[in-house]
């Protein structure tokens, strides 16, 4: 066993907390920015697969206070990065800094990748390169307060990057937080859901990834881990199986969802276009007809595009496309000066439209924008804090009646 550590944005540490349980990691232990959890290497495997709320699993190797460079430079060599790559293998340092002596993060990755490159060309006369793009092994610096923490990426891309986004629009959210509003939302997989602002369609895409119980990084062909040293792709192979496996079971338990949602004599129905035949579990809408072809192409790749319909239609006058449901949205901010105003009426127009179109059902709204949250005139019976990138947002649930 070895410790890891997951990380995620703010607001989403007990979502991927309960994820980390669920797949089996041992000793949760919650920090700010994450989770540390002890496992071995094919639950490691695992939560890269599957994990929704999660930007990348790291497994944490040194942890030293250093004031100068020899320090830092001495520090790192304790650890036998020759272990994990070929001397032919690339590599990358991701460094950042914050209220440390030292200021520069670029020199603290240079100071770094030094030092391992220096330890190599001593123990085996040569040395691996430096790559950005595609590397074989990340390593992780962060300094803090002239501490420094120094692990692995055993994700390499970020987990958030699931590989079916074709194109997005504006102000896309993450794929991993789209996943933790459902968290948030506690939507039980199977109850249909509604975006009327949906843009690019991340939340009922990861909703329908979901629900078909398709775990993300099987999506994905690669993994940091896949580089290094020691890699057990049998172990792998095993776990990738074992996820894939999943989808089995839950396609008969969404098939007989359907079922109940939508009578049984309508897909018998003669003279039903195609179109009519579709029985979505998830209906996402936008006035920008560009993004709802873009939702639609994201949807294909992701293979869950017969669950989801995407239309384009204004939010002012939309209707309840199905009897019952719930309401999940990220409508516009305005990160411009003077947008808030105008952005006022479309969260009035919103309200208005939830109170007179979808009584009985719940919405859950994304707003990074108090003010504009609050021109809803609508009471929130829960708020949840969450991060979208830099911006505090909070998910509020409104129960219309
Ligand atoms: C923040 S974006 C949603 C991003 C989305 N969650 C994603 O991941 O791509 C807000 C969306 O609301 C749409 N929108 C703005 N006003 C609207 C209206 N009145 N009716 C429908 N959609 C609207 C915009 O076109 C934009 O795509």
């Amino acid at each position: 066993m070895a410790t890891f550590f997951a990380l995620t944005s703010r607001g989403l540490v007990d979502a991927l907390r309960d994820e980390l349980a669920q797949l089996g990691a041992k000793n949760l232990e919650k920090e700010p920015g994450g989770v540390y959890f002890d496992s071995n290497w094919a639950t490691v495997y695992r939560a890269n697969l599957r994990l929704r709320t999660a930007t990348r699993v790291v497994k944490p190797i040194l942890r030293f206070p250093a004031y100068k460079n020899e320090d830092l430079y001495n520090n790192i060599r304790k650890f036998d990065f020759t272990s994990l790559i070929e001397p032919e293998g690339t590599l990358a340092v991701e460094a950042s800094v914050r209220d440390s002596v030292f200021t520069d993060q670029r020199f603290v990755a240079m100071k770094v990748k030094d030092a391992i490159v220096d330890q190599f060309r001593e123990k085996t006369g040569t040395r691996p390169s430096v790559d950005n793009d595609k590397p074989d092994l990340v390593i992780v610096v962060r300094a803090y307060k002239n501490t420094f923490s120094v692990s692995l990426d055993t994700s390499g891309d970020p987990l958030f990057k699931r590989g079916y986004r074709v194109g997005t629009g504006d102000a896309p959210l993450k794929e991993h937080v789209a996943a933790g509003l459902l968290k948030l939302a506690e939507w039980d997989g199977e109850t249909p859901i509604v975006d009327p602002m949906c843009g690019s369609g991340t939340i009922l895409i990861e909703a329908a990834l979901q629900a078909r119980a398709i775990a993300p990084g099987t999506l994905r062909r690669r993994f940091g881990f896949m580089g290094w040293k020691g890699f057990d792709s049998e172990a792998f192979k095993t776990e990738l199986e074992a996820a894939i496996a999943m989808e089995d079971e839950a396609a008969i338990r969404i098939e007989s969802a359907l079922d109940r949602i939508y009578p049984a004599t309508m897909a018998a129905d003669a003279g039903v276009s195609v179109e009519e035949k579709r029985r979505p579990l998830f209906y996402g809408y936008d006035v920008d007809s560009k993004v709802i072809k873009l939702a639609q192409a994201n949807a294909r790749e992701a293979g869950v595009d017969d669950l989801i319909s995407f239309r384009r239609h204004a939010m002012e006058t939309l209707e309840a496309p199905i009897e019952k449901g719930i309401i999940i949205t990220n409508p516009p901010y305005g990160a411009r000066l003077g947008d808030e105003e105008s952005l006022k009426d479309v969260y009035r127009d919103l309200a208005f439209t939830l109170k007179s179109r979808f009584k009985g059902w719940s919405a859950f709204v994304l707003s990074g924008n108090p003010q504009l949250s609050s021109a809803m005139k609508l009471k929130a019976t829960r708020k949840s804090v969450v991060y979208n990138g830099l911006i505090e947002c909070r998910l509020l649930k409104y129960d219309m009646f």
